[in-house]
């Protein structure tokens, strides 16, 4: 174990972050633009190194930038005790992926817990989102240390903004430990997000309730979609009735094919596994996942109305990324369509402007095009996954003419409808009516 971290008076607070994943990266480059003296700790040798020589691995908004403008101030270590000479204050932003239960995976959490083990000097500052109940764990393990639970909400596309203009800051500490949650507050307080100051336990569960709300309010406005469909609604309209509502608010109304991404598919189904481990059955979160599941196959019976049985159709996807600006597939829709097309006996071409190789992996059976217009070519209908800008921007007129069908079934509702009929298309979406070639 190594001595005592030391802090030069006048200095801004050196910083201690573990994992130097996509939220630890954003939170070392953050954390040193505000002018703190960071030290990150990965223990992939070869991420620690390509990030030593400048190079950014991830594709996020910003952060290659904040990264070199403050690479004085930053220094990528595999050594644990380099960090924990240089920094009080170690925020943790490792992986807690889903296991084959649901449960979530802490074994890097835990491996950090054991590093730390018997330091006194040291506070853990919680970023990753982690079932509720592991910090009085972990707070029970490393009597003397501290321990804060500070979640993170950032969204992948946003997140260096996300991070410099929190909602709110979230801080969670055990009752005598006030003076450990006053070091991180002070670290946040230039960002002016509300403090939420609260004990570890509730501060967990605001980042599972968040997400898993979040979560429901998409089912929710899917199913709403799916009923405008029936009784000859519109739900675009009906989601700015309703968001006008001070009450309910006009974020995340957007109906479209489901979630996917790295947290509210694996937030949703850790909250439920949580609540049913401690003896409560979570009913609502299993119709929020189960909505999800149907939502991204609808498309598949919606194609099928439109020309017939799928076997020897070609079907084109548009974008593959779970959400547009980010090359991330984890859980997106286009893995569970493209695998049900596949099924149906369709031929699946696909092009999306960033996620290709992350793709190509994934999706063996799937042929790769080069461009947008290149899936459409000969294509007996398409499908847009992700909203990607540059889809507003295709020319449809031509589009429609290189397809052997012009159908657009809009996963997302992010074309204009009347454009694409006027270019020749029959375009589809999300509880709308269909409207047909001019
Ligand atoms: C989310 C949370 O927003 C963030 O606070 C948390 O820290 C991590 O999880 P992220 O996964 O980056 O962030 O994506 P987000 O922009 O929230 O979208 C998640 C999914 O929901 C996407 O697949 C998106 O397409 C979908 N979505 C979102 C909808 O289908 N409709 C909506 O109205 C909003």
């Amino acid at each position: 174990m190594t001595g005592k971290p030391v802090e030069k008076p006048g200095d801004a607070a050196p910083i201690g972050v573990v994992g130097a994943g996509w939220v630890g990266l954003v939170t070392a480059a953050c954390f040193a633009e505000l002018g703190h003296s960071v030290v990150a700790r990965d223990v992939v040798q070869e991420k620690v190194d390509a990030l030593n020589r400048g190079e950014v691995t991830i594709h996020e908004p910003g952060l290659a930038e904040l990264l070199s403008s403050n690479a004085d101030r930053l220094e990528f270590t595999t050594d644990m005790d380099r960090l924990l000479d240089h920094a009080r204050l170690l925020f943790v932003c490792v992986d807690t992926p889903p296991t084959h239960s649901g449960d979530a995976d802490l074994s890097r959490v835990r491996a950090v817990v054991d590093e730390l083990a018997g330091s006194p000097d040291h506070v853990l500052v919680m970023k990753s989102t982690v079932p509720a109940g592991t910090g009085e764990t972990i707070m029970a393990e490393l009597p003397g240390s501290g321990y804060v639970s500070c979640p993170e909400f950032l969204k992948e596309g946003s997140a260096v903004e996300d991070f410099m203009h929190p909602d709110r800051v979230v801080i969670g500490v055990a009752p005598g430990r006030e003076a450990d949650g006053d070091a991180v507050a002070e670290l946040y307080a230039p960002l002016g997000g509300e403090m939420v100051r609260t004990d570890v336990t509730s501060a967990e569960m605001v980042k599972l309730a968040s997400n898993a709300y979040l979560a429901t309010r998409i089912s929710f406005i899917n199913e709403i979609a799916n009923v405008c469909e029936e009784v000859g609604a519109d739900v675009s309209e009906v989601a700015r009735g309703m968001g006008l509502d001070d009450r309910i608010g006009p974020q995340f109304l957007r109906p479209g094919i489901g979630f996917g991404g790295s947290c509210f598919p694996k937030d949703v189904s850790a909250l439920k596994l949580l609540a049913g481990n401690s003896g409560y059955h979570f009913q609502l979160l299993n119709a929020v996942i189960e909505v999800n599941e149907l939502q991204k196959r609808r498309v598949v019976g919606k194609l099928v109305e439109h020309i017939g049985p799928l076997a020897g159709k070609r079907i084109a996807l548009l974008g593959l990324a779970f959400k547009p600006d980010t090359d991330d597939m984890r859980e997106a829709s286009s893995l569970v369509l493209s695998a049900r097309l596949a099924a149906e006996g369709a031929e699946v071409v696909a092009f999306d402007p960033v996620a290709m190789d992350a793709a190509r992996e994934l999706l063996p059976g799937v042929e790769m095009a080069r461009s947008a217009l290149e899936a459409l070519e000969g294509a007996d209908g398409a499908v847009l996954v992700t909203e990607w800008p540059e889809f507003r921007e295709l020319d449809w007129t031509g589009a429609a003419g290189v397809m052997n069908r012009p159908l657009l079934i809009d996963g997302r509702n992010y074309l204009d409808p009347d454009e694409l009929a006027a270019a020749g298309f029959t375009w589809d979406g999300v509880g709308r009516a269909e409207v047909r070639p001019d």
